[in-house]
């Protein structure tokens, strides 16, 4: 059973690992254990109460709680900061019951009650066992007779066993260059990671890993943990001297409030942890299944390899250049024909259009149904690009509804890139989106939408907010989640793809809604490989939608560019028409290898065999779940001489088994491939994409 209650308090066990907890002595609902799965139930440590160490360190502040309240002489981040009515701001939240679903997937509730207020909290715990992950969330519930003011409210506190020290690995980076892996050892103090943007952001990313500092790629204990939502996040890491390092995380508190009335419960987002003795590459690839066998909803569907015409055309889209586009689309071997912005209603460049979403007249005299024709003629699917959250101020939606924007009455409105954001909390935003958004996939056979959204928030105001006008950072955020629920649920057989101008919007929280990311505007081949490693240390290959284009110096092989972008989800962006006959005969040989290797890549273990953000020559190996077949691509860019090209040793093969790797002499067992590695000869830009067969 993976959750079960001894004396002690409650265990979670995964596949290969254990999260326990319990009651201390002092009533306190305490952490015991995260870590490996222990053989008997009597190994999980007991739930201790701390001794305090002087009179400025009392036992509260030692104690590691699950879900702290503000209350006592804690000095940590509380879980949950409220304001009562009578202007108390204390939350002092005891144990009262707890309940099991055992269903399939088995869900553990604590529920805490204020030992003063009718304010409950429960605490839930899911058990993902086949991905050794812990899923938390709280709920909270005013039972009383009057408002209660959240002013913070954390999703997780997650605690780690004592050590001298921990180092933290995340990512930032900014538009056009996202997912800069990120290693610090911990200091005493926290370290805060957050998004304060309205989205999740190009910045950071609501990822963690955490290892006493000698883990590596293919080894090593690594705890990690995600947060499945879209919108202002925080994520603080505190370590202090006395050895404890606990990670909190959840909706960002800054500038944050929430009035729960009386009768109602907020919820906050799911944060999933997890911990593998495999390193960095074993915690990936258990997200990675992870989120394709539950999270995206097109589970195991393979990606059609696209084209998208954002680089080629930009704004000047029409039927004729578009179908132009589709048909040296289809000679290639494209199945998935992506127009991209500057089709609709006055849309020549980004000053003007957001809002209005149906054709532009001058444009498509006829509507996109002749374009789509023409597609689907030449045996591609049709796919469209929309900004829906979005509006111009040159717009006729924004002429009729000036009020729909976020913006405070009194203070100029900020524009980016010349739009304003609707707010997506407003129920009427919410309707008239669903009903546009509804009529254009209701009329036409378009199978793939690219939902982008180019600009973060300024002036958060909501001057007619229900409640208080800082729940708007949440409500967007519901909304959003709510409309693109219900497109969704009404044209379910189209794949949505997020993009923030690229990266912007990466999280499980979209991912149930999306089955692919932009993971950056960035597609400069040699940039994109550090970009991509950095994606891959959280989401799995099938949701890294990536193209080739011309960006870039000319000296850069189209092979090179086209390696880069198979190892992910393959698409095509670049310039057709003047790409000329011979570059896109060898565009449709790499396009037909592809198709040939993409169950492995977009559903195959994926295995980080040398850093691209670390070394000029890199490489990265996926294989089949079965062991039987792979593929290795190694990419060098400039390394001066006279440096020579070190091994690849390779990861994944059965050891016992024979494996013959495409280009290199004579079969050799799993093991040693894996112990002694293979030579690749490659000069600068250049790089190679190698068969790995069992025989
Ligand atoms: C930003 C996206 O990331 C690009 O791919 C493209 O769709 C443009 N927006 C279009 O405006």
């Amino acid at each position: 059973m993976p959750v079960y209650q001894t004396e002690l308090g409650w265990v979670l066990e995964t596949n290969t690992t254990a999260y326990a907890f319990g009651l201390n002595q002092a009533g306190l609902l305490v952490h015991r254990y995260w870590g490996a799965r222990l053989p008997r139930h009597e190994d999980y440590p007991p739930a201790t109460d701390a001794k305090g160490w002087a009179s400025f360190n009392n036992a509260a502040q030692l104690t590691q709680e699950e879900y702290p309240g503000y209350e006592d002489m804690k000095f940590v981040d509380a879980c949950i900061q409220v304001i009562f009515a009578d202007g108390v701001r204390g939350t002092v939240l005891r144990y009262a019951s707890f309940d099991l679903d055992e269903g399939a997937l088995p869900e553990l509730r604590i529920h805490l009650r204020d030992t003063a207020y009718p304010l409950q909290v429960t605490l839930h715990y899911r058990v993902h066992a086949d991905y050794d992950l812990i899923e938390r969330w709280a709920t909270v519930a005013n039972q009383g007779e009057t408002p209660i003011t959240i002013e913070r409210i954390d999703s997780a506190q997650w605690h780690f066993p004592v050590a001298e020290s921990y180092r933290l690995t995340h990512v930032t980076g900014r538009w056009l260059d996202e997912m800069h892996l990120r290693r610090e050892v911990l200091q005493p103090g926290r370290k805060v990671l957050e998004s304060r943007r309205l989205t999740t952001s190009h910045h950071h990313n609501p990822w963690f890993a955490l290892d006493r500092g000698g883990s590596c790629e293919d080894a090593g204990a690594v705890w990690f943990g995600v947060l499945a939502w879209s919108g202002n996040w925080k994520l603080s890491a505190d370590i202090n001297d006395f050895g404890a390092t606990r990670i909190n995380v959840g909706v960002n508190d800054w500038d944050f409030a929430w009035r729960l009335n009386p009768g109602d419960t907020f919820s906050t987002p799911s944060s999933f942890g997890g911990y593998t003795e495999q390193g960095f590459g074993g915690a990936s690839r258990l997200l990675h299944d992870f989120i394709r066998d539950t999270i995206i909803p097109h589970g195991h569907a393979l990606h059609k390899v696209l084209y998208n015409s954002w680089e080629a055309t930009t704004f000047n889209v029409d039927e004729a250049s578009q179908a132009e586009l589709a048909e040296l689309a289809a000679e290639m071997g494209i199945e998935l024909f992506v127009m991209d912005d500057g089709w609709f209603h006055g849309r020549d460049d980004d000053t003007a259009g957001l809002g209005d979403w149906w054709p532009d007249e001058r444009k498509f005299p006829n509507g996109l149904k002749n374009l789509i024709g023409r597609v689907n003629g030449l045996g591609m699917d049709f796919g469209l690009w929309i900004e829906p959250e979005m509006v111009n101020p040159n717009s006729e939606l924004y002429r009729a509804h000036p009020d729909w924007v976020i913006h405070f009455p009194t203070r100029t409105r900020t524009t980016g890139r010349d739009q304003l954001i609707l707010n997506f909390a407003r129920t009427d935003v919410q309707e008239y989106i669903i009903g546009q958004i509804d009529r254009l996939l209701s009329e036409n056979n378009i199978v793939f939408i690219k939902w982008d959204m180019n600009r973060n928030v300024s002036e958060p105001g909501w001057s007619d907010a229900p409640g208080d006008p800082r729940e708007l950072w949440v409500r967007y955020v519901q909304g959003l989640y709510h409309v693109w629920g219900t497109l969704r649920e009404r044209h379910p057989e189209v794949i949505w793809q997020s993009c923030s101008g690229g990266g912007g919007r990466a999280d499980l929280g979209i991912l149930r809604l999306a089955d692919q990311v932009w993971i950056s505007d960035n597609t400069e081949p040699s940039a994109r490989l550090a970009i991509q490693e950095g994606y891959t240390n959280i989401f799995p290959a099938n949701t890294m939608e990536a193209w080739v284009t011309d960006m870039g110096p000319d000296y850069l092989p189209l092979a090179f560019r086209f390696h880069v972008s198979m190892c992910g989800s393959l698409g095509v962006g670049g310039h057709l028409v003047h790409w000329g006959t011979e570059r896109r005969a060898e565009a449709a040989r790499w396009i037909a290898l592809y198709k040939e290797l993409r169950p492995v890549v977009q559903y195959g273990d994926l295995y980080r065999l040398r850093s691209p953000q670390e070394h000029a020559y890199s490489a990265v190996q996926y294989m089949s779940k079965d062991r039987t077949e792979g593929v290795l691509f190694a990419f060098r860019t400039h390394l001066p001489p006279p440096a020579n090209t070190p091994p690849l040793y390779l990861r994944g093969l059965d050891p016992d088994a024979s494996y013959e790797i495409e280009g290199m002499l004579g079969a050799r067992s799993g093991l040693a491939w894996m112990r002694t590695g293979l030579y690749l000869e490659l000069k600068d830009f250049e790089s190679t994409v190698r068969r790995i067969r069992r025989v």
